[in-house]
């Protein structure tokens, strides 16, 4: 979705900016800007096509040492050359990129219009350039002018401003719509997502939610955008971030999709890296602030996310109670949050989140933290609002992910859940043996994945064979429902086939009625004490003329099925991780047969950061004047309080609750 990329500092912007917005491309566009100070003078160029055609416009002559640019997904207003961002008061002084929705952007375009100001552009951005070049006039300072614009904005916001006679600085501020700041030697970056600047410095500040920043070539100071003191401005030390550019670009491959498949065991060994010990046979997880004691008093675990982060959960609920004996579930974050979940002290709640970002993930944290709750999170983006709200946890390391089929971030999940499950295991009756076994396990998990992802040409042989098929069943049994679950899932969202889960025993109880010899059934076929039932469920489904495509570490006999696709054996508990890869492949090959955008699947974005409501999207960051959504970060900074669900009643209404909507789902 929109992208937000600025620069000032000792090179010249143009080629910055330029290189950054590529950077930002897989997120999807359909206009793109820029705006630089030449000569004490605003020249923006923008185009309605590609950034590549932007490169074509913008003038390279002399040296600009300072802009601003943007990648635009349309939210108000066609996507033309008009609306694509930077857009500019009317004498051209301020200029601004914008991510986010403004919800009261009809309002203030009125109120706008009543003074007198001519507005060009059918989007919301266009008002605040107005706004912020109104207040500069009065305001000391392009920080002030900011600040006092904010006040009259209700919505969303990640933004850059630059204004011509403060051509030394550029005023950042986020609310609800990440925003970076990259530190460089005598320059600085910003910019909406870390893709936009690690090939230039990988030292970066997150900005927290309603805090902004002046950020010059030589330093930066950031402050809460609200005046009134309760807040601490946020801290301007940064962290390292771990991401290549090259994580950013395809290389050899034609979809992020394949490519995030096929980085799965160079991912997982990211994640176990100096995690597992040997000496004790458990696991040492850093971010989990818990001495043996505190792990010893946990009475149930619970994982909360949604999508692909749920069935991870489901997979790491089996996997608690199977090496922890430990009573544990999963539950859709976009469940709980909405149904007055009784909070229990001695429960430890586990956030599950790829992005970071995800609204209902983080809702249901905010939720937890105000019912008293223990949370932790288990979230790959570092610096997202889900890690900052949950102040401890694990981090993924699955590195960038960038199609919308999760795929890496999920295998690191598991393996994550496996490893507190050691970890709670062995503070409770998991032998040193049996621990021993599972860190074992685990470290041979990388190389068997290599294994699978070495018979890819045969699964995509498979999935051509099936890919002209409606529908799909996925079927599992215990430690393969959430695999079954989340294959079916991966197919729907990047081949458009209609595909359902079943558990195994739960056939007979109705689904049967559907199967016939157009009717294909994934049986996923784990090598533990239920193998029989599981060759029993393909018996059955064979007789009624389903085909069956078998998924197996028993090792099967290819008479047995219509196709069997074999990985490795591994430990019993850990074989969901194998048996998941070749249904990814699955999925991506009868995508791909199908020729389908694989990386964008139509109606889904990377991260869902907002919900419609009757048409209208529900604003997180601010309500009526207040906050609604309290950001903390590991220190526990971070003031204003959490909703309560009354609140939140008040905007949403659940009769009415429409579609997590794609298109909007990452605003900007
Ligand atoms: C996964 O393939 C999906 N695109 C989706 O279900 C995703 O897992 C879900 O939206 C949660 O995202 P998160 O992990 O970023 O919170």
């Amino acid at each position: 979705m929109c992208g937000i990329v600025g620069y000032i500092g000792r090179r010249d912007a143009v080629p910055v900016l330029l290189e950054g917005l590529r950077s930002l491309e897989y997120r999807g566009y359909d206009s793109a800007g820029l705006a630089v100070i030449r000569r004490n003078r605003l020249q923006v160029t923008k185009t309605a096509g590609r950034v590549s055609d932007l490169r074509d416009r913008v003038d390279g002559r002399s040296r600009a040492p300072v802009g601003i640019g943007h990648t635009r997904w349309a939210t108000h207003g066609e996507p033309n050359e008009v609306n694509a961002h930077p857009h500019t008061d009317a004498e051209g002084r301020i200029a601004v990129v914008h991510n986010g929705i403004i919800e009261n952007a009809e309002q203030l375009r009125d109120a706008l219009t009543d003074r007198g100001v001519k507005l060009v552009s059918d989007t919301d951005t266009e008002a605040l350039a107005h706004m912020i070049a109104a207040e500069a006039e009065r305001a000391a300072s392009l920080e002030e002018a900011v600040r006092r614009a904010l006040r009259h904005v209700e919505g969303t916001y990640g933004l850059v401003v630059l204004d011509v006679r403060h051509p030394g600085e550029l005023v950042v501020a986020r609310n609800g719509s990440p925003i970076v700041v990259g530190v460089g030697e005598a320059e600085m970056f910003v910019a909406s997502d870390v893709a936009a600047l690690v090939r230039y410095t990988k030292q970066v500040v997150y900005l927290e939610d309603a805090e902004m920043a002046t950020v010059r070539a030589t330093d930066f100071r950031t402050l809460p955008i609200d005046e009134s003191g309760r807040r601490a401005a946020g801290s301007t030390v940064p962290t390292t971030v771990e991401a290549e550019a090259g994580d950013y670009e395809l290389g050899p491959y034609q979809d992020f999709m394949r490519k995030e498949i096929h980085e799965q065991p160079e991912a997982l060994r990211r994640a176990l890296r100096g995690r597992l010990d040997d000496r004790f046979a458990t696991a040492r997880l850093g971010g989990i602030d818990l001495d043996a004691r505190q792990l010893r008093s946990i009475r149930q675990v619970k994982f909360l996310g949604c999508g692909s982060a749920y069935y991870a959960g489901q997979m790491g609920a089996l996997l608690v109670e199977e090496l922890a004996r430990i009573p544990s579930d999963a539950e859709p974050a976009s469940e709980f949050r909405y149904r007055n979940p009784v909070v229990d002290p001695d429960t430890l709640y586990v956030a599950v989140s790829q992005s970071g970002e995800t609204l209902d993930t983080l809702m249901a944290v905010q939720e937890l933290k105000r019912k008293g709750g223990q949370v932790i999170g288990a979230v790959n983006v570092v610096g997202s609002a889900i890690g900052r709200e949950c102040g401890s946890g694990v981090f993924l390391h699955a590195g960038p992910e960038i199609a919308v089929a999760s795929t890496k971030a999920l295998t690191n999940m598991a393996a994550t859940f496996a490893m507190l499950a050691l970890l709670l295991g062995r503070v409770r009756d998991l032998s040193a043996a049996a621990g021993q076994r599972i860190v074992a396990g685990l470290r041979a998990l990388p190389g068997q994945m290599e294994e699978v992802l070495a018979a890819e040409p045969k699964i995509a042989e498979v999935a051509r064979r099936f890919a002209a098929a409606e529908h799909m069943f996925f079927i599992g049994r215990v430690r393969g429902w959430p695999v079954a679950r989340e294959g079916a899932q991966k197919l729907k969202e990047v081949s458009y086939v209609h595909a359902e889960a079943y558990q195994a025993a739960e056939l007979k109880h109705g689904p049967l009625a559907l199967i016939n010899s157009s009717m294909p059934s994934v049986v996923v076929v784990p090598a533990d004490e239920l193998l029989g039932k599981h060759v029993s469920t393909i018996e059955q489904i064979r007789a009624r003329g389903g085909p069956v495509i078998a998924v197996t570490s028993a090792g099967l006999p290819p008479s047995l099925a219509d196709a069997v696709i074999g990985v490795p054996r591994g430990e019993p508990e850990l074989e969901p991780l194998l048996l998941n890869i070749p249904l990814q492949l699955l999925a991506y090959h009868v995508a791909a047969t199908l020729g389908r955008d694989i990386d964008k699947p139509r109606n889904l974005a990377k991260s869902v950061t907002v919900e419609l409501v009757q048409g209208q999207q529900v604003r997180f960051g601010r309500a009526a004047g207040k906050r609604l959504l309290a950001p903390h970060d590991f220190a526990g900074r971070g003031a204003a309080r959490a909703p309560a669900l009354g609140e939140l009643a008040d905007h949403l209404q659940p009769a009415s609750v429409l579609v997590l909507a794609a298109c909007l789902a990452e605003p900007g």
